[in-house]
């Protein structure tokens, strides 16, 4: 009998996603949910980018343009680079799987930092690699253990700057020292998911290192600060030798025609990313506010989500949480125990999500 499952298949768990509305509504009969879960754009999509949408509906029946050329020259343009240096992708989860298709063998080392976003170790494992943990370091990434870790094996290193589920963020003289100290043959993702968030002067983008260290990949996404996650579009930046191997192995069509012409929409909606900016500032300062008068302990954050320690623990936080009709996210699944992430929301949901964790705790 042949075995069915690939062996590193089996070991795989699958993503713990966070919890639709319409599914907690359907389980528990109750009304008027909230979710701060996903880290998703409070205010909707952007609106530009609906627009276009709407406007290119008609197309719906042609294969997208497989090189996304608009969308990756709108990119060029706002990031001077080169066209040739630009990828996208269905969402960054499919460029952080494709790294992993693109660039890992069999029992190969990847180094993530201890609590990153799970799905850098669901692919290593599926592309059976070997997934080495590096401890953090007071909840931060510690880019000296990291170096610390390399060894003739380290094939690809993760990092995500602002660092989900921290909120954490690394200095351009840390990355910098990093990358210099780092042998030339490791392959370096720099996530940047939510950099766009961050408030502290002192972080930057890798980008200004995208010459200096040819094997670095800065990848970003329009489901955030955009407002695109139901539209699936990540994008990335590289050399040409990266982006040439990553595009042999995507599938010709990976981002639908749709996203294209949103995405490209969303990059000129600059109203929109302001607005989104100090809905997140101004909603940053209430959580702070009101948690430190419920007395609890949280990490500031440089991303629109913030890491709470709750004196629940994770899951029982979380299942009260969802009786009150507001889907938070549990960390147990990234190993914090005794912490939540809440999105920052509506002023409304924000509120909404304090006077619910108050009653909770009590
Ligand atoms: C750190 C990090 N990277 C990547 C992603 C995935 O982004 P996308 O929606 O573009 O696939 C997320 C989404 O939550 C994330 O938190």
């Amino acid at each position: 009998m042949k075995q069915l499952m690939r062996k590193c298949v089996e070991t795989l768990k699958p993503y713990p996603p966070g919890k639709p509305i319409e599914e907690l509504e359907r389980e528990l009969g109750i009304y008027g949910s909230i979710k701060l879960a996903s880290n998703e754009n409070p205010l909707g999509p952007s609106p530009m980018a609906m627009r276009a949408v709407r406007d290119n509906l008609e197309n719906m029946h042609r294969y997208p343009d497989g090189s996304a050329y608009h969308l990756r020259e709108k990119l060029a343009g706002k990031f001077g680079l080169p066209m040739s240096r630009i990828m996208v992708g269905n969402g960054a989860d499919e460029l952080i799987e494709l790294v992993a298709q693109t660039f890992l063998s069999p029992g190969e080392e990847v180094l993530i930092p201890e609590h990153s976003f799970l799905l850098y170790e669901t692919f290593v494992l599926g592309f059976d690699g070997k997934a080495v943990t590096v401890p953090l370091s007071d909840f931060t990434v510690d880019l000296q253990a990291i170096g610390n870790a390399v060894t003739s094996h380290t094939k690809i290193v993760f990092i995500n700057n602002p660092q989900n589920p921290t909120g954490k963020a690394i200095t351009r003289d840390e990355i910098s020292r990093f990358l210099h100290d780092l042998p030339p043959d490791v392959i370096v993702v720099l996530d940047e998911a939510y950099i766009e968030f961050a408030t502290d002067p002192g972080v930057v983008s890798g980008l200004e290192f995208l010459d200096s260290y040819p094997l670095l990949i800065v990848l970003r996404t329009f489901s955030k600060i955009y407002g695109l996650a139901g539209l699936r579009l990540g994008y990335g930046f590289a050399s040409d030798m990266i982006t040439d191997a990553m595009n042999r192995a995507r599938q010709p069509f990976n981002v639908n025609s749709l996203a294209q012409v949103a995405a490209a929409a969303a990059l000129d909606d600059e109203e929109f990313v302001t607005k989104t900016l100090i809905l997140t500032r101004e909603g940053l300062a209430y959580l702070y506010r009101e948690l430190d008068r419920l007395g609890l302990t949280y990490i500031p954050t440089q991303a629109n989500f913030l890491l709470i320690k709750t004196p629940l623990g994770a899951r029982e936080t979380y299942d009260r949480m969802l009786r009150q009709g507001v889907i938070i996210r549990p960390m147990d699944s990234y190993g914090l125990e005794d912490c939540i992430r809440v999105n920052v929301g509506l002023p409304e949901e924000n509120s909404r999500f304090i006077n619910a964790l108050e009653s909770i705790i009590a």
